[in-house]
C-alpha cells in the first residue's frame, strides 16, 4: 500500500497596508485590500505534513505536537473540505487517480516561533496547511487559487502563498472568488529589505484579531473613512513605492498605515489597545532617527509597523541594520552574552552585546527613557523571503503510523 504524504513550509508575512475588518465573516472577505512583505522562512516558518490513508478513522490535526480540534464548520474544517473538493474534481476527470479525497487525513504542523505572539502564526500555519494538502493531492492550482482557500482559514494567510511583496485584493464578488492574493514583486526585486523584529511580549494577545476587527467594523466611524478614502490610494502608492524601491515612500506609508490601524482599534467601542509603552518608545526612537537622517539630507532609515500586539517590526535596508540595532540596544539593554546569533550584523562575538549600544550624533536622547533589561525580550533579524517550499519525505512530521513524531 503506497504512502500518500506531503510536507510543505510557509512563511510569515507582515502587512504594510493592514487588513482590519470583514464584510463576510464566514468566507473571510475583507473590508479593504491589504499588502504585505513575506519574511524569510530560514527564520520564521510553519512546517506541515499531511497524509491521506483509508485506515484513518477521522481527520486529525496536531499543532506543535498537541491535538487541535477540527470543529464542524470551523476554519480548519473548511480548508480541509475545500482541498478535498478540489482533489475530487481531479479524480472525477481521471478515474485512474487514487481516491484520496475519500480518505481521512492526519495533519501535523509545527511553528518554529511562539504561537499567537502577534507574529502572524495563523498566516504561516494555514498557508503551510493548504500547501501541503495541495502537494499531497497533486493539485494543478496556482498560488492565487490556493490563496482563496487559505483566506478562509485566516485572512492574512492568503498573502503567505507568495514570497516577496504581496497584495490581497479585496474583490467584490459575494462568493469570494475574486478575493485573492497576487504577487506585487518577487523577493529578488528588493532583497536589500530587511526586518528587525523586537519581541516585546511572547504572551498570547488579549483581544484576538478576529473578534477585535468585527467590533471595529460594528462601532468605528473612522474605519469607514479608512476603507473608502485612505486604503485605495495607499494600495496604489505602496505598490509604486515597492516597484520603484523608493524606501522613503515605503517607510512613510508603512508607518502611516500602522498608525491608522491602531487608531481604528482605539476608535472601537470599547477601545482596543495593542501597543504598550515599550511599543511607543520604539516608535519614538525610529521617528527621531528618521528626523536626524532626513534633516541631514539622507532620507528615511527605518519604518516601524505593529500588528495586533506590542511587538515591533522594523523594516530597514541592509546598510542601516547595524545603526538601528545600535540605537535599540542603547534604550533596551540585553542580558550579557545573549542574542549572539541575531547580532551577527556586528561581526564577531562579544561577551556582552550591550557594548554595541550607540546613539547617533544630533539625536535627542530625551525622546524615550532607557528601559530595564527584559523590556525587549529578544530580536529576530530577517529579510524579505520566498513563498511556500516543498520538503522531501525525510523531513516529515508524521511517523510510520501517521502520528506526530
Ligand atoms: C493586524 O488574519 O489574524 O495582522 O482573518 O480573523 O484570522 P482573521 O484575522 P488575521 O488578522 C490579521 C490582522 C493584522 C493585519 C494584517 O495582517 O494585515
Amino acid at each position: 500500500m503506497p504512502v500518500y504524504q506531503a510536507t510543505a513550509t510557509a512563511p510569515v508575512n507582515i502587512a504594510v497596508i493592514k487588513y482590519w475588518g470583514k464584510r463576510d465573516t464566514k468566507l473571510i472577505l475583507p473590508t479593504n485590500s491589504s499588502l504585505s512583505v513575506t519574511l524569510d522562512q530560514d527564520h520564521l516558518r510553519s512546517t506541515t505534513t499531511s497524509r491521506a490513508d483509508p485506515s484513518f478513522t477521522s481527520d486529525k490535526l496536531w499543532l506543535n505536537g498537541t491535538p487541535d480540534e477540527i470543529k464542524p464548520e470551523g476554519r480548519l474544517y473548511t480548508c480541509i473540505k475545500e482541498m478535498k473538493r478540489l482533489r475530487k474534481e481531479l479524480e472525477d476527470k481521471d478515474s485512474s487517480l487514487p481516491k484520496l479525497s475519500s480518505y481521512n487525513v492526519h495533519i501535523a504542523s509545527y511553528n518554529n516561533f511562539p504561537t499567537a505572539a502577534g507574529l502572524a502564526s495563523s498566516a504561516s500555519g494555514f498557508a503551510a496547511l493548504v500547501s501541503s494538502l495541495a502537494l499531497l493531492y497533486q493539485l494543478p492550482a496556482t498560488p492565487s487559487e490556493l490563496s482563496l482557500i487559505a483566506r478562509q482559514g485566516s485572512g492574512s494567510a492568503c498573502r503567505s502563498l507568495f514570497g516577496g511583496f504581496v497584495a490581497w485584493e479585496m474583490g467584490s464578488s459575494p462568493n469570494g472568488s475574486d478575493s485573492l492574493a497576487v504577487q506585487v514583486a518577487p523577493e529578488s526585486h528588493w532583497p536589500d529589505l530587511h526586518a528587525l523584529i523586537c519581541v516585546v511580549s511572547s504572551a498570547k494577545k488579549g483581544t484576538s484579531s478576529t473578534s477585535g476587527m468585527q467590533r471595529t467594523v460594528a462601532t468605528s466611524p473612522l474605519l469607514q473613512h479608512r476603507i473608502n478614502h485612505v486604503v485605495p490610494e495607499r494600495m496604489a502608492a505602496m505598490s509604486k513605492a515597492i516597484q520603484d524601491k523608493d524606501f522613503d515612500a515605503f517607510a512613510l506609508l508603512t508607518m502611516a498605515d500602522s498608525n491608522q490601524f491602531h487608531a481604528v482599534a482605539l476608535d472601537t467601542e470599547p477601545p482596543i489597545f495593542y501597543m504598550n509603552d515599550v511599543s511607543r518608545s520604539i516608535i519614538a526612537l525610529i521617528v527621531e532617527l528618521n528626523r536626524v537622517s532626513v534633516e541631514a539630507g539622507q532620507g528615511y532609515v527605518a519604518a516601524y509597523t505593529y500588528d495586533a500586539g506590542p511587538n515591533a517590526v522594523i523594516y530597514v535596508r541592509e546598510k542601516d541594520v547595524k545603526r538601528v540595532f545600535q540605537l535599540v540596544l542603547a534604550y533596551f539593554p540585553q542580558p550579557a552574552g545573549e542574542f549572539k546569533d541575531v547580532l551577527k550584523v556586528f561581526g564577531g562575538d562579544v561577551p556582552d552585546v550591550n557594548v554595541h549600544a550607540a546613539i547617533p550624533e544630533g539625536f535627542n536622547k530625551d525622546v524615550a527613557a532607557k528601559w530595564e533589561v527584559g523590556a525587549v525580550k529578544g530580536f529576530i533579524h530577517t529579510k524579505v523571503g520566498d513563498g511556500p517550499r516543498h520538503l522531501d519525505a525525510s523531513e516529515s512530521l508524521l511517523n510510520d503510523e501517521g502520528l506526530p513524531k
